[in-house]
């Protein structure tokens, strides 16, 4: 994730009452609420079902009170959901924790989408899995990271090694502090979608448009386990209880030269349902085991489009837990420094 700051700061500095903004790699829609915050209509494109899911929930309004009714009606009425299971499972989740999540997850795919599903699915999406904690627990797992799912196989052995039970929790109190907190305040009505695509096909940005402004970060070259990294989250969504090493709809990284010609083809789509004079700002770094410099990987991809290159400024390094190279450190090394991109269209 970018810093909610960085998009932000971008749009009230800039942005017109009635611009509509679009971020075309939206993960978990950093650029679509800071819009909302604005009252700007915004639309995200990504393939990974979760950020799609996490994005769509940014944009509804609804209550607590109605998040945590629907969970509960979920929980009573899908009594007999089907249940994973495996040693991963049962270390995971406590068996009745796991019961619930399996009604919750019946009902979320079983009734059809509206602002307070889609707002319980998010929730449940950010407590599936992170770590234990003292006071009040904020998820539903067994010791675990909180921003990727673990391999089963070195989840079982930590867990054992450690010997750590999954504790028993009230799963729906946990729903109500997190509903408390995400939907509780005054934020101003969200205008727009999500599009679950690939943003290399221009059908993906059919439905949406004109814009005024992308912002957006694309994958850093190099960085390309999105899918397998929640695979727990995209289990919930309806996918595969085991692991899915498979990534489609995610931009290939076999070398740098075939990933600025694919960054080439979603500046073109976007450029599509842009207006003239429109702006297009991309965040970009990479990871130093590339050797790849990511200002060239960049200015390549924009090479040859009806975007111009204005200025690129130094955004700094990844810090702690702030930018989307820093979950990797421990298996892939160290982040570059990162950039910001500012071309024009016209
Ligand atoms: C760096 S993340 C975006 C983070 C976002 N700025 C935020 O603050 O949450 C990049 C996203 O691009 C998505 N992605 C990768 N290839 C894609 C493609 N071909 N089409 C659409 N989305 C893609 C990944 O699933 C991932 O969510």
């Amino acid at each position: 994730m970018f810093p909610l700051d960085f998009p932000l700061g971008i749009l009230r500095r800039r942005a017109s009452r009635r611009d509509r903004v679009l971020d075309p790699f939206c993960g978990r829609g950093t650029t679509n609420f800071a819009a909302r915050l604005l009252g700007l209509e915004s639309w995200g494109i990504d393939s990974n079902p979760v950020a799609g899911a996490i994005t769509s929930a940014k944009l509804v309004r609804t209550t607590p009170a109605a998040v945590v009714q629907e969970a509960k009606s979920m929980i009573e009425d899908y009594r007999r959901p089907e249940i994973p299971n495996g040693e991963f499972w049962s270390r995971a989740y406590h068996p009745d924790v796991l019961r619930s999540l399996c009604s919750l997850r019946a009902g979320l795919l079983e009734r059809r989408s509206s602002m307070t599903r889609r707002a319980l699915r998010a929730i449940v999406l950010g407590a599936l899995h992170g770590p234990l904690q003292k006071t009040f627990p904020s998820y539903f797992s067994n010791q675990c990271p909180r921003t990727y799912a673990p391999k089963p196989a070195y989840a079982i052995r930590y867990w054992r090694k450690h010997r750590m039970m999954p504790p028993n929790l009230d799963v729906l109190a946990i729903i109500q502090r997190r509903a408390d907190r995400y939907y509780n305040g005054n934020l101003p009505e969200g205008s727009g979608d999500v599009i679950l695509g690939d943003s290399r096909d221009p059908a993906a940005f059919a439905a949406s448009g004109p814009f005024q402004w992308v912002i957006t970060s694309p994958p850093y070259y190099g960085l390309r386990t999105y899918l397998q990294d929640q695979w727990l989250r995209n289990w919930f969504l309806g996918g595969p209880d085991t692991v899915d090493y498979s990534t489609p709809g995610q931009l290939s990284h076999s070398s740098a030269e075939s990933f600025a010609d694919q960054l080439r083809q979603v500046w073109e789509n976007a450029a599509g349902v842009c207006r003239d004079g429109a702006t297009l700002v991309i965040r970009f770094g990479g990871i130093s085991d590339r050797n790849a410099d990511p200002r060239e990987v960049l200015a390549q991809s924009l090479h040859r489009t009806a975007w111009r290159l204005t200025r690129v400024n130094n955004a700094g390094h990844a810090r702690h837990g702030r930018r989307q190279a820093d979950a990797f450190l421990p298996v892939l090394s160290r982040p570059s420094t990162e950039h910001d991109f500012w071309a024009c269209l016209g």
